[in-house]
């Protein structure tokens, strides 16, 4: 039988912050596969989420196929926007959530995950932040424009750039992209649509750079509308849902597991030969020229 087999691999995976994101799915099938959850949660929520897991709020969700509960084998406060301690402003690091932990950076992460675990064989990005995200792009300021790149493209450079070293060949990075990176989808604003045009580029590029020193494979899975905090946050998600059931080739609305899965086979050796690819998780919605709901269509 042909299965995914993640057993023995490690997997740092930035970005979950409560069980209703992209990353806590992807977290649940790596964990389906056999692999060891490492994570990298944002410094101000980080709090939050550890005592929440703590009091079993997340149990529901936690529940695997095999009788057992998700396990994080650690969590570690991360801040994706800095790469070192003297890159914080001040503001951030005396600010009451950043002022009791420490090293949140991603060089000082990449470099305690090694301390505590040595290599790892896996990382995945999932988290994205824009400021002025519900600003048009012609309303977003230079500042708003520059911190959605920041948090969003440039941090999967650095954390890809901190983590090469210590991820073992064979092993493989991955993102999560959104297609409004090439398709105009109003309303996702503040340069977030410039910062996954990036995050794919760079895909690419970091495919062939990585490929080169340290023999992994570098994804990103382009996926459809999901009700996670960071999409309600934007304002729009449900409208997004619902233009996808009506329009994309499959009606049916897209599942975390959906994209988990992918991220387990994307990550694992079944998927060797696949990398610099941008694959779509998201019902076919990508491959539509029209909005068959639009009125002018109708007979
Ligand atoms: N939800 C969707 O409809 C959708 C669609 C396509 C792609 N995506 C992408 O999926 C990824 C995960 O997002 P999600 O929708 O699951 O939401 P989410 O809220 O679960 O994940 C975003 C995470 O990013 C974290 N974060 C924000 N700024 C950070 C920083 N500076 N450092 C470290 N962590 C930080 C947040 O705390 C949060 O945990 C993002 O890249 C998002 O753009 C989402």
């Amino acid at each position: 039988m042909l299965t995914i087999n993640l057993k023995g691999k490690k997997v740092f995976i930035a970005g979950i912050g409560d069980d209703q994101g992209f990353g806590w799915a992807i977290a649940k099938a790596l964990a389906e596969a056999g692999a060891t959850i490492l994570v990298g949660t944002w410094t101000p929520i980080l709090k939050i989420f550890t005592s929440s897991l703590n009091a079993g709020k997340f149990d529901g969700s936690r529940q695997l196929s095999n009788g057992k509960l998700l396990e994080f084998a650690k969590i570690y406060p991360l801040d994706a926007s800095f790469d070192k301690p003297e890159d914080v402003p001040e503001e951030i690091r005396d600010n009451k959530r950043y002022k009791e932990v420490e090293g949140y950076t991603i060089s000082e992460v990449a470099a305690a995950v090694h301390r505590d675990f040595g290599n790892i064989d896996i990382l995945v990005h999932s988290l994205a932040n824009a400021p002025e995200v519900q600003n048009p792009l012609l309303k977003t300021s230079r500042k708003g424009y520059l911190a959605a790149m920041s948090a969003s493209s440039y941090s999967f450079v650095s954390l890809l750039s901190h983590f090469g070293p210590y991820i073992n060949p064979e092993g493989s990075a991955l993102s999560l992209t959104y297609i409004a990176s090439e398709r105009v989808i109003p309303g996702y604003g503040g340069g977030m649509s410039s910062a996954k045009a990036a995050l794919e580029s760079d895909t690419q590029t970091l495919a062939w750079e990585a490929g080169r020193e340290w023999q992994i494979r570098v994804n990103t899975i382009s996926a459809g509308p999901w009700r996670s905090r960071a999409a309600r946050a934007i304002g729009f998600i449900d409208k997004m849902i619902d233009y996808s059931t009506a329009n994309a080739p499959l009606t049916k609305v897209l599942s975390g597991e959906e994209v988990g899965y992918t991220a387990a086979f994307l990550t694992s050796p079944l998927a060797s030969a696949i990398t610099g690819t941008v694959l779509y998780v998201d019902n076919g919605l990508h491959a539509m020229g029209v909005a068959t709901d639009s009125p002018t269509l109708q007979p």
